[in-house]
């Protein structure tokens, strides 16, 4: 197996940042420490100026998924490459159940999507949308096989929603086989009343889809899952945390010593209501859920991700071509594929507006993107840390390259992005994933196929 040794660079963990060398052997970190000789490694890579940052961890994409007829445009090939063009080294995507089949099923189906295209490593979570007697033990299977996390969703009547005593269930299962729920936070049957209202007013503008949906229903729906959560003794993760009123309930549950977890996503930190009031039909580009908010919440997401209610920044990533795909809602907003694309760019804007504003430190900055995800979803510490004994997924980082985000010269399979123009400092340069050079100055060289399924061990939200 080769050996490379990376000498120079600023070895940077969510708890310190060291000047050291390290060294490479095959798949894995065999040695962290100043001084390692050149003589100890086949390749000798020189990191003067560059950081050393354990590989993004995106714990929340969407790939080759199916939505109304279509799916989102980015397969397991595509979506997985432009992820390791931005740095990030693993993904965790999400299987979906059909209603009245077995889990098993959409295993099997998303292992078959990732195969032979993966470009990086990747783990799923399994979204429920249906849970008779005999599907706990369902559940309990899936965690055998790696499955860790379950994403329930309190919006979308009639087709993902499921009600509360389907969520209870599965809360309490979690007590048993040590999974984490993963909780889509809307009140959906109060959104779907205004939004039936907003429609027979005529009102089906993109804009519209942010109108019909109060933070208080985010904030009502959080809620009540950390209530159910609490009731059943166990952990809960809210995904996609959009507004301050929603984190208001995660930081009191977090100060109450309960285990509440959230990830807010680049697109509610950076784009706001605002943003989209007067752009008309292009609105349906940030036509995703939670919807965009006021541009005051920003701050306060900002200050969660520092305090530490909020753990976590995923992308959400479930892009969907503009020209024909969110066309299908020209005419009525609810028909537009939800979700906007990110996987490519999240560790530059979290670094340039995270870091590079002042929000929080560089090790903060790892400890959002990947330490944190990797221990909360049942990997660390073969991933979310540089150490001896890891994986030797790693980026080296140019903390002072400039670079303009578009869809010109983006690698996401989709015809916009939603940070169009944005100018940020700081790129990864070379990536490796499990010791392989995948990318190199920013160039995609690995292979399609060479990313692995991730058996994931569960128990990861007894961190705190
Ligand atoms: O609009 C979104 N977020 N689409 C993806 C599905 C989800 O709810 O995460
Ligand atoms: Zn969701
Ligand atoms: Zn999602």
């Amino acid at each position: 197996m080769a050996s490379v040794l990376i000498q120079n660079g600023s070895i940077v963990n969510a708890d310190s940042t060291v000047h050291a060398d390290l060294l490479i052997d095959g798949a894995t970190i065999k040695e962290i420490r100043a001084g390692i000789p050149a003589s100890a490694a086949q390749t000798v890579v020189d990191a003067r100026g560059l950081l050393l940052l354990p590989g993004g961890i995106d714990a929340h994409t969407h790939l080759d998924m199916p939505f109304g007829g279509s799916k989102s445009a980015d397969d397991f090939e595509t979506g997985t490459r432009a992820a390791a063009i931005g740095g990030t080294t693993t993904i965790v995507d999400f299987a979906i159940q059909a209603r009245g089949t077995k889990m098993r099923t959409a295993l099997d189906t998303w292992w078959k999507k990732a195969e032979g295209k993966a470009c990086i490593d990747y783990g799923l979570h399994m979204i429920v949308t249906d849970l008779p007697d005999a599907g706990l033990e369902d559940m309990d299977e899936m965690v055998r096989e790696g499955v860790a996390s379950f994403k329930l969703f309190m919006a979308y009547p009639n087709v993902l929603m499921v009600d509360d005593a389907t969520i209870f269930k599965a809360l309490r299962q979690t007590a048993k086989n040590g999974a984490l729920i993963c909780m889509h936070a809307e009140n959906g049957s109060v959104i779907d009343v205004i939004v039936q209202q907003a429609l027979a007013e005529g009102k089906t503008a993109p804009i519209y889809h942010s109108l019909t949906r109060p933070t208080v229903a985010e904030a009502e729906a959080v809620h009540r899952a950390i209530a159910m959560a609490e009731i059943a003794g166990v952990p809960i993760y809210i995904v996609h945390l959009s507004s301050e009123d929603a984190l208001n309930q995660v930081r009191e549950a977090r100060d109450r010593g309960l285990p509440a977890f959230a990830e807010t996503c680049p697109q509610y930190l950076l784009l706001s209501l605002e943003d989209v009031a007067d752009i008309g039909w292009e609105g349906a580009k940030y036509v995703f859920t939670p919807p965009l908010r006021e541009r005051r919440n920003q701050a306060k997401l900002w200050d969660g991700l520092r305090a530490d209610h909020l753990q976590v920044v995923s992308t959400d990533h479930c892009p969907f071509c503009f020209a024909d795909q969110k066309a299908l809602g020209k005419d009525d907003f609810t028909k537009i594929p939800n979700g906007g694309p990110g996987i490519e760019n999240r560790l530059q804007l979290l670094h340039h507006h995270g870091v590079g504003q002042g929000n929080f430190s560089i090790n903060r900055f790892v400890e959002l993107v990947s330490t944190a995800p990797a221990r909360i979803f049942g990997m660390y510490p073969k991933k979310g840390v540089l150490a001896e004994g890891s994986d030797a997924d790693l980026v080296l980082w140019d903390p002072a390259e400039d670079y303009t985000i578009s869809a010109a010269t983006h690698h996401m399979r989709v015809d916009y992005s939603m940070f169009e123009g944005f100018r940020v400092r700081g790129n990864a340069r070379d990536v490796y994933s499990r010791g392989e050079l995948i990318v190199s100055k920013g160039e995609f060289i690995g292979k399609p196929g060479r990313g692995n399924y991730l058996r994931r061990d569960a128990r990861g939200g007894a961190w705190t």
